[in-house]
């Protein structure tokens, strides 16, 4: 399963626009957890590790930030900056956002509880990782 951008509903008004996700619907999984990262202070960047299980939805709420995907042998900018787009990134994947705008919001939806044991986060570990899943999954 590779990362892409899902459609999240927008009901246009005169007064404001209005999206909303549900779970097992737009999100395609059920959701134990949400979190954002905010107030990012300008060249910052946030992430870069992988998850063993967490798979995630990320929404840029509010300005726009760049999440770069990376499945071990080829990277992908996902450039957001509509919140009726949510990027779906399945679990076994590195990833890592940047290129935050001034007062940018970043809603990430996820598929687990935090936990420290999920995150791999050396790059060689990922690889490794990868190659021995590979090879279950074979
Ligand atoms: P982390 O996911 O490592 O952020 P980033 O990948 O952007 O560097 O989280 C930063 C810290 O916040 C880390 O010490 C763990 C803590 N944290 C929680 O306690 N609960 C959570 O749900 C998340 C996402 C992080």
């Amino acid at each position: 399963m590779h990362a892409h951008l899902i459609n999240i509903p927008k009901i246009e008004d005169p007064r404001g626009n209005l999206s909303f996700i549900e779970e097992e619907n737009h999100i395609p999984f059920k959701i134990l957890r949400s979190y954002w990262i905010y107030d990012v202070p300008g060249g910052q960047v946030r992430g870069g590790h992988a998850f063993k299980e967490q798979q995630e939805v990320i929404i840029a709420l509010s300005g726009s930030f760049d999440v770069v995907v990376d499945d071990g042998t080829e990277k992908k900018t996902f450039s957001l900056n509509r919140s009726y787009y949510g990027l779906y990134i399945p679990a076994g994947l590195w990833r890592q956002m940047g290129n935050f705008s001034t007062n940018s919001l970043a809603l990430f939806v996820s598929s687990t509880c935090y936990s420290a044991d999920d995150y791999i986060r050396d790059y060689n570990e990922f690889i490794l990782f990868l190659t021995t899943n590979a090879k279950v999954n074979s």
